[in-house]
């Protein structure tokens, strides 16, 4: 595996790779979640890159830029163990050079619910996408259904900027008792992390309801909302919505008819958790 922290460097070697070349996009701190995705590119590409950049333009001022979890070392050995050949690790300057005045803002699935929630978020996103796009021209670029709207933003971009990459989105990997593998299970206490796993509770009761033919919209979210409040350590509920898969709209007519997400969004203690599950209406 090459480990190279330069555009140029990258650029080099992606020059001379075989294609199709598979790209995985994270911020490190790496799991089975990100390391489902390298593998994915590994059964799919002749060449395989991942990169590991923490995104400052994506954290809000108040959020966990400074402490998010670091480990470039065990990072790049697990990169190399799940067969990347390219590792790219730029530092901050190198991605936004002293001078940079860009930004790529998506509307329409970048608008509700994250975008609300947490405003300047999918601009550092898709800012950084595009420039990681465009700097290792792959062609299929894998992201993790677990964060379902930052999928639609990047499949939205791709498309309205003409982007030549397929988007490919990987299925949640979760731990045993479901909740869904996130760098940020790290901040939850012992105690809070035994109570997390109500989040996917809710969603996979919503999802059995759906399955037993409650079609209303708003039924389904409170009862996902219910289960949520019923634990003490939920803090917070950001949001709990049944959106259209694409637009993220809040969809009331698509029920039944074709597939919705229903996404949630819970804070316990001083950590945001997000989730989701896809109702599917029943095949036939
Ligand atoms: P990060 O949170 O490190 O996630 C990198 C990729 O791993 C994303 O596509 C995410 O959806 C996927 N992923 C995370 N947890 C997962 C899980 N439990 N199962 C499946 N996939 C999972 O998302 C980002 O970084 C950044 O916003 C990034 C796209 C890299 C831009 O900075």
């Amino acid at each position: 595996m090459d480990v190279v922290t330069s555009i140029k460097e990258l650029r080099q070697r992606i020059n001379r790779a075989p294609r199709p070349i598979g790209l995985v996009p994270t911020m490190g701190a790496l799991h089975e979640g990100h390391l489902s995705l390298v593998r994915r590119a590994r059964a799919d590409s002749a060449t395989v890159v991942a990169t590991i950049f923490v995104n400052p333009t994506q954290f809000g001022p108040t959020e966990d830029l400074t402490r998010y979890p670091r480990d470039l070392e065990a990072d790049l050995k697990l990169l190399e163990d799940n067969g990347v050949d390219v590792a790219f690790c730029p530092s901050t300057d190198k991605v936004y050079p002293q001078g940079f005045a860009t930004t790529v803002e998506v509307r329409g699935p970048a608008l509700p619910l994250e975008g609300e929630a947490r405003p300047d978020h999918f601009r550092g996103v898709a800012t950084v996408v595009t420039k990681l796009l465009l700097m290792s021209a792959p062609d299929v670029a894998y992201f993790g259904q677990k964060d379902a709207q930052q999928a639609a933003v990047i499949k939205q971009l791709v498309a309205d900027l003409d982007i030549p990459v397929h988007v490919e989105v990987c299925p949640t990997v979760r731990e045993p008792d479901g909740l869904a593998m996130s760098s940020r299970n790290a901040y939850l206490s012992a105690e809070q992390r035994a109570a997390a796993p109500v989040i996917f509770g809710a969603l996979s009761a919503v999802q059995t309801l759906y399955e037993s033919g409650e079609l209303s919209r708003q039924t389904l979210e409170r009862r996902c909302r219910e289960m949520l409040e019923a634990e003490p350590l939920i803090e917070a509920i950001d949001y709990v919505a049944v959106v259209d898969s694409g637009s993220f709209i809040q969809a009331a007519d698509l029920l039944g008819v074709q597939p919705v997400t229903l996404v949630v969004a819970a804070r316990i203690g001083g950590t945001r958790l997000i989730d989701n599950v896809v109702l599917k209406p029943e095949a036939g």
